[in-house]
């Protein structure tokens, strides 16, 4: 049974059992609409409370059904009904009150929650809008400002903040004590929401929440769509507006938008320790972070956060001093944005220890390396950690270059290494490429993996090569983008198709942000193994010659005069141009089109060759890379999402094409011919198959 039901004196209970969060599908819609009937025919009620079991009040509809056809009896129906029964429904709430969840509460005449329940509308953020009355009743209830904003950004509420918006009636310990307790009179007198006036109209308040998706969620139909049926509200009757809300509804489930999100929400909640890691995690109750920059500050802090005892390992006392400012800079900034209580940062403080002596991390279970990427410093500090820590703790690198090969051939248990690859601020960026190299242990991947868990992580199992999964295919990106560049368009050209196409800043922006010298030492220490026969663009090289780094100096692809916002440099165009005179280049005109189809192409033919050579376990895990540790654009799900949305002949096509331009960059992956000869997606291709 999903939905139980029961009489208690005068009320009845009914409770939604569709674990693990309530998840409403077509058991959960057909139990709802049996206990109303239920209810409606048994003498004497004055109440029906309705609770979740388990974690959660309901996580709202089934997103596992919405690529099907709706099956009946729809929700909203099933909402209807409940408002419509002659006995008055109580919400009872803990955990989340999600989408179809938090509708429900809106169907009932009164709600109540525990504290720390959290209530929402999320729709957009899965591609689609609340389909089950939300736009409607909720600005009835609390106004259309605050509706419309909760309903357009799709973001919870804490109980306090629904019960001070007037969203909940009230907030108890135990929410269906306090239903059972309500005075029936005054419950029988309150009115369903869908019987009273719309909202006051509030222009500003919908113009404001416009400017805001068109801002924050550029590109994404559902919230701006979400935004009108908000509007509706005012002036549209119930039953109207609630026919378009279902229409609008159903009629963007199937978008590619939708499709999308959904993918990247299930592809994150499937990321975890794969099926064949038997080992169990090593326990990890304190660790210890070898260098106190900015990632090794945002690995100690992310640590600290979870609980774990943190010793940062710096060179020398100023090295010391430097680490431990940056983990307090961090915190005054979590602070300032109210994520860190006066509690939790002293107990964080108590538990973070600063030295120049790895003897102090001796009790350690993990050690993090985030020191300079270079291989002899490397094998010092892996040295140093071996020398001094437990045998059990686990030892890993935080390289994003380097061979954990042959970092791990230094070590006398090199089974003892994997590769914790964050992203920085490695306290907020959500993905965690974990390396496996040949000797590593399956109880040390085991580590990685339930370490992701604890920080909250996106965990994505990679193999050793050149930049793993990410930085392989950043490297692609920008070796295109130069190649563009030296041809005929210039830097801002192409930040903006790529702008455009959906990403937060082009690359050559995000260049100038995390600084040229990065990209440049790479280049440099790849050259000896580099094919003499690819095509080499020396532009970025002459632009760390001419001293121009990125923001950090002021200038690099952009100017940033006074410390401030971009300004596009003519210098730069002066530049490319000797470059391309240099190289012989005819430049010619590209278009948005060009530019977005061959920096697509590259990264999704080199994604493909990381899929081919067992790199990457699988598409998803490509797109779960791109989206939360790259910026791609979520709601095009991801590199190999969008990929098999243009489809593998199409590309197939295309790279055939841009072959004779050049056969060495543009060679199709050995994954996308399989693909395209055995008729499937990139989605289905696994290594070796
Ligand atoms: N439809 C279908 N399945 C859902 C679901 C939904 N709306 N919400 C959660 N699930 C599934 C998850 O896929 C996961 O399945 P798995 O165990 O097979 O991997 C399981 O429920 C637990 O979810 P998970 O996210 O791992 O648990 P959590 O406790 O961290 O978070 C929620 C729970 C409800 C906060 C989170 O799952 C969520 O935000 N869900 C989506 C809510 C939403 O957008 N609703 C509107 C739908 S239009």
């Amino acid at each position: 049974m999903t939905v139980t039901f029961r009489r208690e004196g005068n009320a009845g209970l009914v409770e939604l059992a569709n674990p693990p969060v309530n998840a409403m599908g077509l058991a959960v819609r057909q139990g709802l609409l049996e206990a109303v009937r239920w209810a409606e025919a048994e003498p004497g009620l004055d109440r029906v409370v309705v609770s979740g079991q388990g974690r959660a009040f309901a996580a709202g509809g089934d997103a596992r059904e919405f690529d099907g056809e709706p099956v009946p009896p729809h929700l909203p129906d099933v909402l209807d009904a409940i408002e419509a029964c002659p006995v008055p429904w109580i919400a009872a709430a803990h955990g989340v009150a999600l989408g179809g969840g938090a509708e429900l509460m809106l169907a009932c005449r009164y709600r109540i929650v525990a504290p720390g329940t959290r209530i929402g509308l999320p729709e957009v953020t899965l591609g689609v809008v609340p389909g089950a009355g939300g736009t409607q009743r909720l600005p009835r209830l609390v106004g259309l400002a605050a509706a419309v904003d909760m309903i357009a950004t799709g973001k919870p509420l804490s109980a306090d903040d629904a019960y001070e918006m007037g969203l909940v009636d009230a907030v108890a310990d135990d929410p269906v004590a306090h239903a059972l307790a309500l005075d029936a009179a005054e419950l029988a007198a309150r009115s369903a929401l869908s019987s009273l006036d719309g909202p006051e109209p509030d222009e500003m308040a919908i113009d404001k929440a416009s400017a805001s998706v068109a801002r924050r969620m550029r590109g994404q139909v559902a919230p701006q769509k979400a935004i009108d049926l908000v509007a509706l509200s005012v002036s549209t009757p119930f039953a109207g507006a609630l026919r378009q809300e279902r229409e609008t509804f159903v009629a963007l489930r199937t978008t590619d938008q939708a499709r999308a999100l959904r993918h990247i929400f299930f592809a994150e909640r499937a990321a975890k320790a794969p099926d064949w890691l038997d080992a169990e995690p090593q326990k990890v109750e304190s660790a210890v972070v070898v260098g106190g920059g900015t990632m090794g500050a945002g690995i100690a802090y992310a640590l600290l956060l979870a609980g774990i005892a943190v010793t940062v390992i710096e060179t020398d006392a100023d090295g010391a001093e430097r680490a431990r400012a940056n983990v307090a800079r961090i915190m005054e900034a979590s602070a300032a944005r109210g994520l860190l209580g006066e509690d939790k940062r002293a107990r964080i403080e108590a538990a973070l220890t600063v030295s120049t002596d790895y003897a102090d991390g001796a009790s350690a279970d993990l050690a993090i390396e985030a020191a300079f990427e270079s291989m002899e410093v490397k094998k010092a500090v892996f040295s140093a950690l071996e020398e001094a820590l437990p045998v059990h703790a686990v030892l890993a690198t935080n390289t994003s270059y380097l061979d954990l090969h042959e970092i791990a051939a230094t070590l006398n248990s090199p089974s003892r290494l994997v590769g914790l690859h964050f992203f920085a601020p490695a306290h907020i960026m959500k993905l965690l490429e974990i390396v496996q190299g040949a000797a590593t242990s399956h109880a040390a991947l085991a580590t990685g993996f339930d370490l992701a868990r604890r920080l909250r992580k996106v965990p994505v199992l990679s193999g050793v090569c050149d930049g793993f999964i990410g930085n392989r295919i950043l490297a692609r990106y920008r070796e295109a983008a130069d190649t563009l560049l030296m041809d005929g368009a210039t830097p801002w050209q192409i930040d903006e198709a790529m702008v455009a196409f959906g990403y937060a800043m082009g690359p050559y922006e995000a260049q100038d942000l995390s600084g040229l010298d990065i990209a440049y030492a790479n280049r440099k220490r790849q050259a000896e193994t580099r094919d003499p026969n690819r095509r080499y663009i020396p532009i970025a090289d002459r632009m760390v010659h001419e001293g121009r780094l990125g923001k950090k100096t002021g200038v690099g692809w952009y100017r940033y005069p006074g410390g401030g916002g971009k300004v596009e440099d003519p210098l730069v165009e002066d530049l490319v141009a000797e470059e391309a005179h240099f190289a012989k280049v005819a430049r010619r005109d590209f278009t948005s089109e060009d530019i977005e189809r061959r920096l697509l192409l590259a990264m999704i033919n080199e994604a493909a060759d990381i899929l081919a050579e067992g790199i990457a376990q699988s598409a998803a895990d490509i797109d779960l890379v791109t989206v939360f540790g790259y910026g791609f654009p979520r709601w095009r799900g991801g590199l190999m999402h969008h990929a098999d949305a243009l489809g593998v002949d199409a590309i197939l096509a295309d790279l055939r094409a841009l072959e004779t331009e050049d056969p060495v960059v543009w060679r199709a992956s050995a994954a996308i011919v399989a693909c395209a000869e055995r008729g499937i997606g990139l989605a289905e291709y696994r290594p070796g198959s």
